[in-house]
Order: structure tokens, then C-alpha cells, then sequence
């Protein structure tokens, strides 16, 4: 495959993923991201928007400061003091690229900018020039593209790209555009902008009528070689393309496209946890390539089809996207290198210490639980780590509650060595039980949102709660698991408090 069918992978989940309503991440979360980025091999990932606030320039600096072989991108309006800031919080990145937005459409110039074509384009041309300045690789969005009057479109592209912009990205901001439409309209900007050649064609498409990876791969049929998107398609609205959809088309209809990419594949179910993880935002059962479902054959023919020949129901590998099979791992007799081994297979490895006390707690559970999946372990280990690092931790929980009796629970936490206890009662055995948390810990937070997925099927399943609480003025995501929901309950809170009291 030669260098003109590969398609460069912009992902943006750190800077238009988070700007989905509820899914802010913080500095320690967002490097977590970014690692898992490069181990997927993402060819530039951009980090944020260092002028809108501090924490988001601290958090661009960060992840330039550790990440060695992806491109790390900023972004910025086309205003000095945006690319000042971008520029500075890239500084140590070794591989520095400055993204410069501009709208172009009529409806963003009249009521947004207020400024004509004229002004716009001389604004454009300005930030290009200027960001060219400090940085070598620049690239230029005209934002609402897709709504843009093509004439003008051709003319600001053509304009950015002798001022120096690298990559000419075509938006389509609120997600109008129809895949022949879009596909069209690269292959017009092709056709139309002389210097075309001279940059690298990039999309971005949003996902308000539900095509945003179908615009995507249009556009690559006709030219495009950078796809902006974000895992598991978070982002504004609706969202953004999702990543691991327009890999694994192209990886899988290879005689459609003919492009490849350099995404490391097998990692994609491994960074879609995370994001999930950190974001709160629970991953759909059906979603395509990552989805609980996504690999699971219910029906009766299909599963004698899959048995047979697995290429009968499955155009794609569930080891060629990492995905954790459901099949049963471990069970109450086995042994802690079983168990080690199981979770070196899944990716993990863990001090003896950190072992040893998540080995202790796959006891407990197999103990309640017949089967222990994949999908409990990440849970399990997940949820003890961080149970090593807290300042609260549970030591017991018993509720009492019922049709007609007042639900009370008695909880006892451990904090450096001491044990405390309290009795509270509430609307419900999670109120009543937060109640006494915040009884002892003397902090109170206040419960956003709550919710609980199991991790596995059957019965006898774990539970994993996930929760957003505000404390002060700090809003943290946190999870717990348990086969109790109630347990699992106490330790989404407990976690979410220790992410307080412990901040990275
Ligand atoms: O959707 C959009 O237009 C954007 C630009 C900043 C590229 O996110
Ligand atoms: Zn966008």
C-alpha cells in the first residue's frame, strides 16, 4: 500500500469529544487518553483548546509534555491570542501542529461574525500566516464548510494554503451534509482549488442525521486522507464520527476503499472502555465493533452458523478489535496464577502487592459467583486499584428496607486505620446510604446523575454503578462494582469522594 492510500487518523476525543454536554475529563484522565491513543497508534491527537480556561491549556501542555510519536494538535480561533496559547501549551511536544478554525458559511459570517467574505478571508489568511510563524504543520478549518458557498469555500482553501496551512480540513459542523453530498464536495474541492495538491484533505463530520462515519468514508472514496473523529463517536450533540467504525470499514472493506490506516486495532475495545470509564457515557449494547453485542450470536442458527464457520455471521475478528470475549475464565477453584495470567492476557499486570489484594476480592466474588468473565475481572480490577489509593474506604454495609418499614442503613468506613460508623435513613437505601457517608466523611456532595449497567449476564451478574456528584464546585465521574447494587452503590460514592480528596 503506497502513501497516497493511507489515511491519517486525527482523533479528537480529548478536545471535541469533551465538549459533549457532561463529559469533561481531568488532567490525570485526559493523559490516561492520551497514552491509550498512541499505543493505538493515532497519527495526531488533539488535545484541547488551551485558551477557553487554564485547565484545558494545562491539560494540552501535559499530554504534550509526555507523548513521543503522535503529532499532538491545539486548537485555536483565528485570533493571536488563541495561537499564542496553543503555541505556548505545545511548546514541548515533539511533534507540534496548530489548528486554526474560521467559519466561512453566510449564516455563521452574518449572525455570528458579523464580518464579510472580504474580512474573513483576510482573517483566515492572517492566523495561517501568523500560527506558520511558530509552527510548521498548520491546519485550517472552515468551520460549517459543508453550508459554505462553494465559490468562496474554493477561494479561502486556495488562500489558507499559500499562507502556509498544511491540512485544509472541510467540516460539517452541524452534521447537514448527506454522504453523495459530501463525497461530492471533495472531489469539487479537488477539482477546483489549483493548489489543492499542496495540502492534505481533511473531514470532520457530526452525527445530527446519523451519518457522520458514512460522510466520513464518501469522502475518503473521493480524496480525503484525514478523518477527524473520537472514540466511541463522542462530541458535541449528537457526536462525532466514531473512530473504531471508520477503521475497522476501511480495514474490513479494504476492495471498497483500498486505504489503510496505521491504527494498532486490537487496542480499540481496550481506549473505548476508558473513555467510557472517564466520560460516564455507558457504551450502547449494539453499538458497531465496540458494543457488549457487538460480537454475541443469540440466535439458535446463527450460533450453529458461527460453529460451523465463524465467517457465516462475522465480517470482522473479535480479537482484531480487542474485544473481551464473555467466555468463562475463572471460576472459585482457580489458583492465583491463573489468575495472574488471565489478566496478563487481558493487558493487565499488576505490582504483587496490587495482586494479592485484587486476587483477595476475585475470591470473595467467585465465591458468590459461579462465573467470573473477562468483563469482571477488568471490573474488579478497575474498582480495587483504586481501593488501594483511597483516603475512604467500606468496611460494612447492612440495609433494611421494605414495602411498609422506613429504609435505614448502617455503614461502617475505614479512613487511616479507623473505623467509623453511622446509622442514617433515607428515600431509599442509596439515599439513606449516601446520607451516612456524608454523615461521616462530614463533606457533602450532591448526586448529578446515577447509573447502574451490569458487567456480565445472568442472575448473579456485577453490577457497576457509575456516578457524577458535585462537591463544591467539582464535578467527578466515578464507578464501583459488586454483585450487591447497593455495595456497588456506596463505592461509585466513595470513589467519586476519593478522586476529591486525592486530586492528581
Ligand atoms: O465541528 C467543527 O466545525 C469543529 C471545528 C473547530 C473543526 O469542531
Ligand atoms: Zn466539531
Amino acid at each position: 500500500m503506497n502513501q497516497e492510500n493511507k489515511v491519517l487518523i486525527f482523533d479528537t476525543t480529548l478536545r471535541d469529544g469533551e465538549q459533549a454536554p457532561g463529559a469533561s475529563m481531568n488532567e490525570h484522565e485526559k493523559l490516561e487518553i492520551a497514552y491509550a491513543l498512541e499505543r493505538l497508534d493515532v497519527d495526531i491527537i488533539e488535545a484541547g483548546f488551551p485558551v477557553i480556561s487554564k485547565g484545558d491549556f494545562d491539560c494540552v501542555r501535559s499530554v504534550a509534555r509526555h507523548i513521543q510519536h503522535s503529532t499532538v494538535c491545539a486548537l485555536a480561533r483565528s485570533l493571536k491570542q488563541d495561537i499564542d496559547a496553543a503555541h505556548e501549551a505545545l511548546r514541548s511536544a515533539r511533534r507540534q501542529r496548530i489548528h486554526v478554525f474560521l467559519a466561512t458559511s453566510k449564516i455563521h459570517m452574518q449572525h455570528k461574525l458579523k464580518k464579510t467574505q472580504e474580512e474573513i478571508l483576510q482573517m483566515a489568511v492572517e492566523a495561517v500566516k501568523y500560527a506558520r510563524h511558530k509552527v510548521a504543520d498548520i491546519e485550517f478549518s472552515p468551520e460549517d464548510a459543508s453550508r459554505s458557498e462553494k465559490l468562496f469555500l474554493y477561494r479561502i482553501l486556495e488562500a489558507v494554503i499559500d499562507a502556509g496551512a498544511t491540512t485544509v480540513n472541510i467540516p460539517d459542523t452541524v452534521g447537514y451534509a448527506m454522504p453523495i453530498e459530501y463525497g461530492n464536495l471533495i472531489a469539487e474541492i479537488k477539482n477546483n482549488v489549483p493548489n489543492i495538491h499542496k495540502a492534505v484533505i481533511s473531514v470532520h463530520c457530526h452525527d445530527d442525521l446519523g451519518v457522520a462515519v458514512a460522510n466520513s468514508l464518501a469522502a475518503i472514496r473521493t480524496g480525503a486522507r484525514q478523518v477527524e473523529c473520537t472514540i466511541n463517536g463522542i462530541g458535541e450533540r449528537a457526536g462525532n464520527a466514531s473512530m473504531e467504525e471508520i477503521v475497522m470499514a476501511l480495514k474490513t472493506r479494504q476492495d471498497v476503499y483500498g486505504c489503510t490506516t496505521n491504527i494498532q486495532t486490537q487496542e480499540i475495545c481496550r481506549v473505548s472502555r476508558l473513555v467510557s470509564k472517564y466520560t460516564g457515557f455507558a457504551v450502547a449494547p449494539n453499538k458497531a465493533v465496540v458494543g457488549a453485542n457487538a460480537f454475541r450470536h443469540e440466535a439458535g442458527i446463527h450460533q450453529d452458523g458461527i460453529l460451523k464457520e465463524r465467517s457465516t455471521y462475522e465480517i470482522m475478528r473479535p480479537d482484531d478489535v480487542g474485544f473481551v470475549g464473555t467466555g468463562l475464565v475463572l471460576g472459585k477453584h482457580s489458583g492465583r496464577h491463573a489468575f495472574r495470567v488471565r489478566l496478563k492476557h487481558l493487558g493487565i499486570e499488576l505490582s504483587d502487592e496490587n495482586l494479592d489484594k485484587a486476587f483477595d476480592r476475585f475470591k470473595r466474588i467467585a465465591d458468590q459467583k459461579k462465573h467470573v468473565f473477562d468483563e469482571d475481572l477488568l471490573a474488579i480490577v478497575e474498582d480495587e486499584i483504586k481501593i488501594f489509593e483511597k483516603t475512604w474506604g467500606l468496611v460494612n454495609l447492612v440495609s433494611k428496607s421494605g414495602t411498609n418499614i422506613k429504609t435505614e442503613v448502617n455503614i461502617v468506613l475505614k479512613s487511616k486505620g479507623k473505623n467509623y460508623e453511622k446509622v442514617s435513613s433515607g428515600d431509599g437505601p442509596v439515599d439513606a446510604c449516601y446520607k451516612a457517608i456524608d454523615a461521616i466523611t462530614k463533606i457533602k456532595g450532591e448526586l448529578l446523575d446515577y447509573s447502574i449497567q451490569s458487567v456480565t449476564q445472568g442472575k448473579d451478574a456485577l453490577g457497576e454503578v457509575t456516578v457524577k456528584v458535585k462537591f463544591d464546585d467539582r464535578n467527578v465521574i466515578a464507578h464501583g462494582t459488586s454483585t450487591d447494587i447497593l455495595e456497588a452503590s456506596a463505592k461509585a460514592y466513595l470513589n467519586a469522594l476519593n478522586k476529591v480528596l486525592t486530586p492528581t
